[in-house]
């Protein structure tokens, strides 16, 4: 046993192999003082031109945009904004620094919790790599379905681009044969590097499983729920082995570019390939040579199709900036958009409850207003084709972890989340009742 854990401990420590990070070599990220709309446009012109990595797009007067440049387009940046007169400041000056540091972190927070680790309070990984101490996604799901035969199912949706399982759990007292209840579908790590994601969808799984609270035997009983932890298996894995801010797919066509991957949140067939997207195959924003052309982003319409007349809330879970924001990306609403409105306000409100002081409020509204337009969103085309409540839930940002969220951190992030989770599960399922009662 002793050797054991010193064992673990060592591969621990290894798995903050030197020189992982060094592809960042040179990039710095910078913050960008948003005070008025006329900045947003030039900050999208720079964005387009550089190719830049945004990691958060920012709010007029309320955040701060965040971008990553190279050493080669630095200067360039900057020189753009200052001649425009926006204000900016360093984020991060030594990426490479920042996120050996992180996975430093991340490592200590394994030793430290060894042996009493679950899957929900860490980032656990994909698939079975190198490490004993290793907490698997699909293990965990596995572990549910063996353990609640009467209320879980565990489905394969099929092969990833490289072949791995995109797995997901169904969870119902009546296995989902009684239609006079709404489905919540969630999911989370669509974009690979959004890491704090998953935690939250398998905590979720927890609290209607492991630890029902007697409070909440109605989310259980009167809602089914359908929980796809991992959207983008082979990105994830990714991140962990290679490049730690990859967040596209890994598909490969070397006929179109010796680029790998497709933002799968671009490559719903919406709007498809015109507002916030790039042509350039390299880039993070590219939606893919035709929708649907990657097949994580086929499962997810799949599912929706297949319970499209039940599924009442689609959540589509991301990281980061305290966003909740809804449809559509061309600035039109969809009919029921003061319910949208209400049921994302009463998520954000219940989150904001209990939020750390440090965070800040959630922001709810139509996604193209409070950020950036885009096509090809999930949560466009799932509003689009008949799910009255789609939503993408940006988690929080605080202390300026970006996507570096500590591992203390995730504990707080899954109850708080959590909370906006049921509270707006129970929100809308007081629109599906009545809607239902009154046709
Ligand atoms: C720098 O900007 C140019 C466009 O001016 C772009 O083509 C190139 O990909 C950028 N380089 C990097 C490393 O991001
Ligand atoms: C639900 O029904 C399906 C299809 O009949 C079956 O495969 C699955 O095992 C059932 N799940 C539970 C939890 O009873
Ligand atoms: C995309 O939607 C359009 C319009 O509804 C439809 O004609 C087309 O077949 C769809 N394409 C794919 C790949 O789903």
């Amino acid at each position: 046993m002793v050797t054991l854990s010193v064992i673990s401990i060592l591969l621990l420590f290894s798995f903050t192999s030197a020189g992982k990070n060094d592809v960042y070599e040179g990039f710095t990220v910078h913050g960008i003082k948003l005070r008025e709309q006329s900045e947003v446009t030039i900050l999208r012109e720079v964005v387009a031109i550089l190719d830049l990595d945004v990691w958060s797009h920012g709010a007029v007067g309320l955040r701060d945009a965040v971008v990553m440049v190279s050493k080669e387009n630095e200067s360039k940046l900057l020189d753009y904004l200052d001649e425009n007169g926006i204000h900016h400041y360093v984020h991060l000056a030594d990426v490479v620094k920042a996120l050996d540091e992180h996975d430093e972190a991340v490592s200590n927070w394994k030793r430290r919790r060894n042996g009493k680790m679950v899957p929900f309070e860490d980032y656990p990984t994909y698939e079975e790599v190198k490490f004993i101490l290793t907490l698997v996604v699909n293990d965990y799901m596995e572990r549910l379905a063996t353990k609640y035969p009467n209320l879980v199912t565990l489905v394969n949706a099929g092969p990833s681009f490289e072949g791995r399982d995109v797995k997901y759990l169904k969870i119902s007292t009546t296995n989902f044969t009684d239609s006079s209840k709404p489905i919540y579908f969630m999911d989370a790590t669509m974009h690979s590097r959004e890491w704090v994601t998953t935690p939250v969808t398998l905590y979720a799984m927890h609290r209607l499983l492991e630890d029902l609270r007697s409070d909440e035997h109605d989310l259980l009983e009167t809602v089914d729920w359908i929980i796809m932890p991992i959207v983008n298996p082979d990105g994830y894995v990714y991140t962990h082995t290679d490049e730690r801010l990859w967040r596209r797919t890994r598909s490969y066509r070397p006929e179109i570019s010796t680029c790998y991957g497709v933002d799968a949140n671009r490559n719903f067939n919406i709007s498809f390939n015109t507002i916030g997207v790039s042509s350039n195959p390299c880039s993070d924003i590219y939606p893919g040579p035709a929708p649907f052309s990657e097949i994580e982003a086929v499962y997810i319409r799949d599912i929706v199709f297949e319970h499209l007349d039940r599924i009442q809330v689609y959540l589509n879970i991301h990281s980061y900036g305290n966003f909740i924001l809804f449809g559509f990306d061309d600035l039109t609403l969809p009919p029921n958009a003061v319910e949208l409105h209400y049921v994302g306000a009463v998520m954000g409100a219940a989150i904001d409850t209990v939020k750390l002081p440090i965070a800040p409020h959630y922001l709810v509204g139509n996604s193209a207003y409070l950020l950036y337009p885009v096509s090809g969103s999930a949560q466009d085309y799932v509003q689009y084709v008949g799910v009255p409540y789609a939503y993408t839930l940006e988690l929080p940002e605080f202390l300026r972890y970006d996507f570096r969220v500590p591992p203390e951190y995730i504990e707080q992030i899954n109850i708080e989340t959590w909370r906006g989770i049921a509270a707006s599960a129970r929100a809308s399922t007081l629109f599906y009742t009545r809607r239902h009662n009154s046709v």
